[in-house]
């Protein structure tokens, strides 16, 4: 299993299928955020499903920026994907004006390996530059342990083979250029993986809007976060999967009885045969579809695509989603998320109803930054009970979290 360093600097990471099969094995455990956008520092637990719950502007969406972010290092590299986030000096936090030193660290494991870790650290420059001060990942996969370490664009590296300490490589010390992260060039078996493993998390915004438009046609399998390919990403599932997915949407949208590619000029769009009453049917394009029916579908499609990720984020899958649909919808999301991880963003009494009180987690803002708790437990025990529901909780303003 292990993989010599053979691959040169330079050479991008592409978003290719999986070949050792690692998201079988895969659990995302926890996210570290230090000194990151509202954030001095938090500890986000992930599990199966997870809710973030939280008023507006207490830092969720922030949350989901450093998974984002993390994500982003192996496909566009470190510049580009910090171009991505606003820049350097925006992503750093601050309080009273004073500008930090951000860092991220990503706890995750497989099956019954130790628990492996990849953690970044950035420092600020003269300006609005940075540099990576230091970059470090442990990765315990298939019995082999695997480890490397920039240190301001020097890497060293070790692998091990199962318990034996033969150690592989080593003492050669790679350069990184400038600002980059080692992951971003995988020249060891473990940066590989660990690229991989920042690259199976997703996230999901859905602009129905684009859902609605036609569409160019798109030669990437994996769903677009704005929902911008969703014809493609249909047009790639097989018969099996296109049926479950018409399923799950006439779960949420009664009547829908058929999903269907169409082709206009060099674009491409999605019919919807829905029957309206006893036997009559029509077919409505997407553009005609209400955003709710395109939210719906797109959430159902992130899930069920064919280049499955490990973790999909969804931010406020409650939006233009009625409530009776919303039950259904985080139904779906729970069974799907024994094979993929879900974390979702909600500020919606009626969501938080439907998900178990221990898979909340709990957002707020003190004194200028962001914390994460799970729910405190004297406000879980009457929870189940069934004295009071999460939701209830949330309108009362006593959804209190462990810490505080
Ligand atoms: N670099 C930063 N330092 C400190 N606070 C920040 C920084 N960037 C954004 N914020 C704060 O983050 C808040 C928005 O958080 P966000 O995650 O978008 O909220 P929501 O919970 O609604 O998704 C804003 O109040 C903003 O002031
Ligand atoms: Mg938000």
């Amino acid at each position: 299993m292990v993989f010599q360093a053979r691959c040169e600097y330079g050479m991008r990471m592409t978003s290719a299928p999986d070949p050792f099969h690692i998201q079988e094995e895969l659990k995302y455990l926890r996210l570290h955020i230090t000194n990151f956008l509202s954030y001095q520092s938090a500890v986000l637990d992930l599990a199966d499903l997870v809710a973030l719950v939280g008023p507006n502007a207490t830092g969720k969406s922030n949350a989901v920026a450093a998974i984002k972010l993390l994500r982003e290092i192996p496909i566009h590299g470190l510049p580009i994907a910090i171009a991505r986030r606003g820049g350097f000096d925006q992503l750093r936090h601050r309080s009273s004006g004073r500008p930090y030193n951000p860092a991220l660290r990503l706890d995750f494991q497989f099956g019954d390996n130790p628990v492996s870790f990849y953690e970044l650290k950035l420092r600020g420059m003269e300006g609005k530059r940075y540099e990576v001060k230091q970059e470090r990942g442990v990765l315990h996969f298939k019995g082999d342990k695997y480890a490397f370490t920039n240190n301001a664009g020097t890497l060293g590296f070790t692998e091990m083979e199962g318990g034996h300490r033969s150690r592989v490589s080593g003492d050669r010390k790679i350069p990184v250029p400038a600002g980059q992260s080692a992951v971003s060039f995988p020249a060891t078996f473990g940066l590989f993986i660990v690229a991989r493993v920042l690259q199976l998390m997703q996230t999901v915004e859905i602009n129905p809007a684009l859902v609605g438009e036609l569409q160019e046609p798109s030669s990437t399998r994996e769903f677009e976060p704005d929902g911008s390919n969703t014809a493609s990403v249909f047009e790639e599932l097989t018969s099996e999967t296109r049926a479950e997915l018409v399923d799950e949407l006439s779960a949420i949208v009664p009547g829908i009885q058929r999903i269907e590619l169409r082709r206009l000029a060099d674009k491409v769009t999605l019919a919807f045969v829905q029957e309206l009453s006893e036997g009559k049917r029509r077919e409505f394009l997407a553009k005609q579809m209400s955003d709710g029916t395109l939210r719906a579908f797109s959430i159902l499609l992130s899930m069920l695509q064919e280049s499955r990720p490990a973790l999909l984020v969804i931010e406020e899958p409650e939006i233009a989603i009625h409530l009776g649909a919303l039950r259904t919808l985080v139904d779906i999301m729970r069974q799907q998320s024994e094979t993929t991880q879900v974390l979702i963003t909600t500020h919606s009494a009626d969501i938080i109803d439907t998900i178990d009180i221990d898979a909340l987690r709990v957002v707020w803002s003190e004194d200028g930054a962001s914390r994460i708790a799970p729910v405190a437990e004297h406000t879980r025990e009457p929870v189940r009970q069934g004295l009071i529901t999460p939701g209830q909780l949330l309108r009362s303003d006593s959804l209190d979290p462990a810490s505080a």
